[in-house]
């Protein structure tokens, strides 16, 4: 998936979790949704997968969050 409007470098997902977030040692996304919401400490607060996702946006991506409630955050969401 692409989302040029989000992401504000050339980067995908994919070019740090590898082969889809399949693989071991390389930011696997497998088993993620039984992790969270969980305890962030540079935030100091509990987040969500959905903000978990965010930040990758905006940090790895240079890019703008997505809607929680959006088409986009559900198509990722399953992982
Ligand atoms: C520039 C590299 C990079 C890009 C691009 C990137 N991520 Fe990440 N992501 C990371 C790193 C590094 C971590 C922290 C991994 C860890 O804690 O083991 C992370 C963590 C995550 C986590 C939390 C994993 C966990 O175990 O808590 C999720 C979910 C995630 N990324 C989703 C995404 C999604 C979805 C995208 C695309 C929209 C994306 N990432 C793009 C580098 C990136």
């Amino acid at each position: 998936m692409q989302l040029p409007k989000n992401v504000g470098n050339g980067l995908n997902c994919t070019s740090c979790h590898l082969n889809a977030g399949t693989t071991a040692y390389a930011s696997p996304w497998m088993g993620l949704a039984g992790a969270f919401p969980e305890y962030r400490s540079r935030s100091g607060k509990v987040i969500s997968l959905q903000e978990r996702i965010n930040d990758c946006f905006q940090r790895s991506m240079n890019g703008k969050p997505l809607a929680f409630d959006s088409a986009e955050m559900n198509a990722i969401m399953p992982i």
